[in-house]
């Protein structure tokens, strides 16, 4: 049987890396892409060690020209994409009066129209082909809104109505879209995110909040759920024959979503503030 072939973004760490890892040991043969080539050493190493299918392509999402050439190389030399994994991202950080314009601008460009870039390289030749599986990596912040990440949430919320719309829109053309929301996940993420320099100003009135929320965060970090097992999600929810829009990943989140279900909205929301409250008022 021909080899599936598997495309993913962002694949130098975190859950690209796991994701790019476990479709390849399981008969994927697998585009590992990320904007920087120089990161791929430690996925080259097991690959060369375990012999398995990776492919290492040059692909920025933010970038035309770096998307048009990784999917042109790839439809020339393997034919087709079978599966795109949309996962390059990052957070911003700051509260909301301290987000610059171009920091938001910068956040969209990747989480939103990085995403939406390489899908409409992607989709016509898997409509031609009226075969194909799309999984976008939202997030727990795509189902709720978290206090001094509004940026990153809004990119996020905007990811899940287009995920969920062109889901309806591409089933006839024999495409389904998945939608993957983790929680807290153990990867650099948190490290990697980029606070707003009006944030990092001690005058800013947001930042005693977001310096809780960060502390907050990184413990959260500690105890959170491995990228390996966001990466299994994604493999059984590409397996399944009728596989659901949307996979939450973590208790976590499972139980704030829960909580945003159930609860009486002002219930709800005092819950997603108590932690911040009840710190500030212990410094005083
Ligand atoms: N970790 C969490 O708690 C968590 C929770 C929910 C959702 N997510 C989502 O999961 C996805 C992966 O994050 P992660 O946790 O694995 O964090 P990560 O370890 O920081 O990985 C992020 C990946 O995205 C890549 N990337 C960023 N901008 C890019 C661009 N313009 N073009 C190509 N690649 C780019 C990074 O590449 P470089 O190495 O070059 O920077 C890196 O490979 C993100 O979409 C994130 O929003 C994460």
């Amino acid at each position: 049987m021909q080899k599936k072939i598997a495309l993913v973004t962002g694949s130098s760490s975190g859950i690209g890396y796991e994701t790019a890892l476990l479709l390849a040991r399981n008969g994927f043969h697998t585009c590992a892409t990320m904007r920087n080539a120089e990161k791929s050493e430690s996925l080259r190493k097991i690959a060369e060690k375990e012999k398995l299918p990776i492919r290492f392509v040059q692909l920025d999402v933010d970038d035309d020209d770096s998307v048009d050439r990784a999917i042109g190389e790839i439809e020339k030399e393997l034919g087709k994409i079978d599966v795109l994994i949309n996962n390059a991202g990052y957070g911003l950080v700051g509260g909301f009066e301290d987000l610059a314009l171009d920091e938001i601008r910068q956040q969209f460009e990747t989480n939103l129209f990085g995403v939406i870039r390489v899908m409409q390289r992607v989709l016509p030749g898997m409509r031609t082909r009226r075969n194909g599986i799309i999984v976008n990596i939202s997030s727990g912040a795509g189902i709720v809104g978290f206090p001094c990440m509004s940026g990153y949430v809004s990119t996020k919320f905007a990811l899940e109505g287009l995920s969920e719309s062109i889901a309806h829109e591409l089933l006839p053309f024999g495409i389904k879209v998945i939608i993957i929301e983790p929680g807290v996940i153990k990867t650099d993420f948190v490290r990697n995110s980029v606070t707003s320099i009006r944030a990092l100003n001690e005058s800013s009135a947001y930042f005693d909040i977001l310096g809780k929320i960060r502390e907050n965060l990184i413990l959260m970090q500690e105890h959170a759920t491995s990228p390996a097992d966001v990466a299994k999600t994604i493999f059984d929810a590409i397996n399944h024959r009728e596989p659901n829009l949307r996979y939450v990943v973590g208790n976590d989140i499972a139980m704030v979503a829960e909580a945003k279900r159930n609860l009486p909205e002002a219930e709800f929301r005092k819950m997603m503030i108590q932690d911040i409250l009840r710190d500030l008022s212990k410094d005083g």
